[in-house]
């Protein structure tokens, strides 16, 4: 059982990391934001709009100098950053620190644990919209869930009240691996296509050419889903698809966002990883083994 409140650092302050900083800040835990190495370690003012409400919070920061001890880790940065970012932090991380990732892509948790085996890493889900309209100001543009869980974990760790208290709905996921594989499967078929045909994610399905690419796509991650055993989200993944375009149809996706801004991609960790699971059971993927090498070469 955990006593007091949790003191969580936040590795990653983009947009997800200072929406998630905020709320555990304002239901009474203390949320402290880590900054790259060198960055004066100065409280800064978070905002976060929604609606029509605009709501600051003064957080405190620590860069990798520090002395902090670190005892709950919110990791929020790109997939491609997290091994260093964490590895930048090791030394304050205490004994058995939780590790929750939030973050896209799968493999990462394998990875930390290889890295730190004494870590006690959580992995996350949210659909949750947020994006940046400048250094740790950003828009709350749509509500959603977060799921959270660690596999072979039934019941949530005693932090996860107060998460729960802080962010609505926020639910405890026995299953995460199922709702990590489905977003993945989701990013498979809807991030790369709309970063290489520079489209927002509704021309998956207004544009006939783009829709039946989908179709292909959806029956190959289908095919390697129900390898990797599930099933379930292999039979919905046509359905699953449509119903995301249809709900995001305006929205430029965060490979699509990466590609136009000049950012690696996190293609590794999508479409890499559905490669390397495809790969373990002798499954053909050509169409994501194409777009992930288009992607990785494409000209910026
Ligand atoms: O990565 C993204 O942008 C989102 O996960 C999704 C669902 C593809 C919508 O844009």
């Amino acid at each position: 059982m955990m006593m007091g409140k949790p003191h969580w650092h936040v590795l990653g302050a983009g947009a997800i990391g200072c929406l998630y900083a905020q709320a555990l800040q304002r239901s009474g835990c203390r949320a402290t934001l880590v900054m790259r190495s060198g960055t004066p370690a100065h409280p800064v003012s978070v905002i976060v709009q929604e609606d029509d409400r605009r709501l600051e919070q003064q957080l405190p920061t620590i860069t990798p100098e520090s002395d902090a001890a670190i005892s709950h880790l919110l990791v929020t940065t790109k997939a491609y950053d997290v091994r260093a970012a964490v590895a930048g932090v090791a030394h304050l991380l205490a004994d058995r620190c939780a590790v929750l990732l939030l973050v896209n892509g799968l493999g990462l948790a394998e990875q930390l644990l290889q890295d730190r085996p004494g870590l006690d890493v959580y992995c996350g889900t949210t659909t949750e919209g947020a994006y940046t309209i400048a250094a740790h100001h950003i828009r709350h543009a749509g509500r959603g869930e977060t799921r959270i869980g660690q596999a072979g974990l039934a019941t949530p760790p005693g932090w996860f009240a107060q998460w729960q208290r802080a962010i609505t709905p926020c639910v405890w996921d026995p299953q995460i691996a199922d709702a990590l594989w489905s977003k993945l499967a989701v990013n498979c078929v809807i991030n790369p296509l709309t970063a290489l045909h520079r489209c927002r994610n509704g021309e998956l399905a207004s544009r006939s050419v783009l829709a039946r690419e989908v179709d292909t796509l959806c029956d190959e991650v289908a095919r390697v889903s129900r390898a990797a055993g599930y099933a379930a989200i292999a039979d919905s993944l046509p359905a699953t698809v449509s119903a995301v375009i249809a709900g995001t149809a305006d929205n430029r996706s965060s490979m699509l966002q990466d590609v136009e801004s000049g950012r690696p991609t996190e293609i590794d960790y999508i479409t890499g990883h559905l490669l390397k699971v495809a790969a373990q059971h002798h499954i053909a993927a050509p169409h994501s083994q194409s777009l992930m090498e288009r992607i990785k070469h494409r000209a910026t």
